[in-house]
């Protein structure tokens, strides 16, 4: 039977069945107390413990995630958020969300990620946070954002949807920034489905955080300040917290399945650029194709090659988007948007299917 590879694929086994299957028993399917129920609680310290963080809040998605983050810091109509467009879409909507204008920033061709000698042009009196994305996984220049955040007393957002276990020098993503942002989305390296956690040192935000993940509940279930439910439920903080054990392993296979790709690619076409300060989680293997893209990506399909696009429309293109913030030119975000092509690297991948996938990709270059 021919084999399919996906870019990205979910990989359980009993031990989140099992977890599952207890929580189902047990009838605790979620909790509305101010810290959240057993299995979040759970999650939540072994997060802290992961990231070098003060405090972690887990959500229901890595929207919620970026919204929730948003208004602990009080962003609303009127304000301005500096934020890449090549990105998922979530980024603005989740700025858009609390009524602020997201300020589309251009990207740095060499890692994709937003451009930090671009920002500070697009700093204004109504700039009020910086959301850079480590995008792919790849640690976007967190020291240069920083500096300009600081120098104009600004909070960075980290949206690390798709980042969990990249480093930056000695820290992880996701404790690089005032607040931290991630998913567990099924495409990410760890999943429950849906999922989201947020991270911080701050004690004022997380104070806000836990009221407006549950109502703007104080511990007397007093509503104090707008909240939501932005709870994540016990059986999916019951799969992350086993998937997130698994992290470490998953992002060792990632690494060997994109350094073989790079070694058989590399006299073909321009492979990741990777400095020695930071270490990917390998979420996504992202080449740049300069001609041709459609074709490959077909031809890859026909032998069970599912590459992707992410994103083949920039964020400020996309028609909500392009009405609300009108032209404006970003040259390096559309010219990756023609260009980018993900292969299949993931934690089900051996050896053999790199090789293949490297092989049927060097064959389409050739036709
Ligand atoms: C960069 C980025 N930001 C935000 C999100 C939103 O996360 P979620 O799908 O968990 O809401 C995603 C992805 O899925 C993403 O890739």
């Amino acid at each position: 039977m021919k084999k399919n590879f996906f870019v990205n694929q979910p990989l359980f086994d009993n031990a989140e069945i099992n977890v599952v299957q207890k929580i189902i028993q047990n009838g605790l399917l979620s909790s509305s107390n101010i810290n959240g129920g057993e299995f979040v609680q759970k999650f939540e310290k072994q997060i802290q413990k992961y990231l070098h963080v003060k405090h972690a809040v887990a959500v229901n998605s890595g929207t919620s995630a970026l919204f929730a983050s948003l208004l602990s810091l009080d962003i609303k109509t009127g304000d301005e958020v500096i934020i890449p467009s090549f990105s998922f879409s979530a980024t603005a909507s989740a700025v858009i969300a609390t009524g602020a204008k997201p300020v589309f920033t251009d990207i740095s061709p060499s890692n994709f990620n937003i451009d930090p000698s671009k920002i500070q042009k697009n700093i204004s009196t109504k700039t009020k946070a910086i959301i850079p994305v480590h995008l792919y996984g790849y640690p976007v220049n967190m020291h240069e954002i920083n500096e300009i955040a600081s120098s104009n007393n600004l909070p960075v957002i980290e949206d690390g949807a798709q980042s969990l276990g990249s480093q930056y020098y000695d820290k992880m993503c996701g404790a690089l920034g005032t607040i931290g942002c991630t998913s567990f989305y099924p495409t990410k390296v760890i999943t429950s489905g849906e999922g989201g956690i947020i991270s911080t040192n701050d004690d004022e935000i997380y104070d806000n955080l836990l009221k407006i993940r549950n109502h703007g509940f104080n511990i007397n279930n007093q509503t104090t300040r707008l909240g939501l439910n932005f709870r994540m439920p016990e059986i999916e903080a019951s799969i992350v917290s086993i998937q997130l054990n698994k992290l470490g392993n998953f992002i060792k296979i990632r690494q060997r399945n994109a350094k073989l790709l790079s070694d058989l690619l590399e006299n073909y076409i321009d492979i990741p650029d990777i400095n020695s300060n930071i270490v990917p989680n390998w979420y996504l293997y992202t080449v740049s194709v300069h001609n041709n893209r459609s074709y490959i990506v077909n031809f890859l399909k026909t032998h069970g090659i599912h590459s992707a696009i992410y994103y083949d429309t920039p964020i400020h293109l996309m028609p909500f988007y392009s009405q609300l913030v009108g032209p404006i030119s970003l040259p390096n975000t559309e010219v990756a948007a023609k260009e980018v092509l993900s292969l299949p690297i993931h934690q089900g991948l051996d050896i053999v299917d790199i090789e293949f996938i490297a092989d049927g990709f060097l064959q389409a270059l050739k036709n």
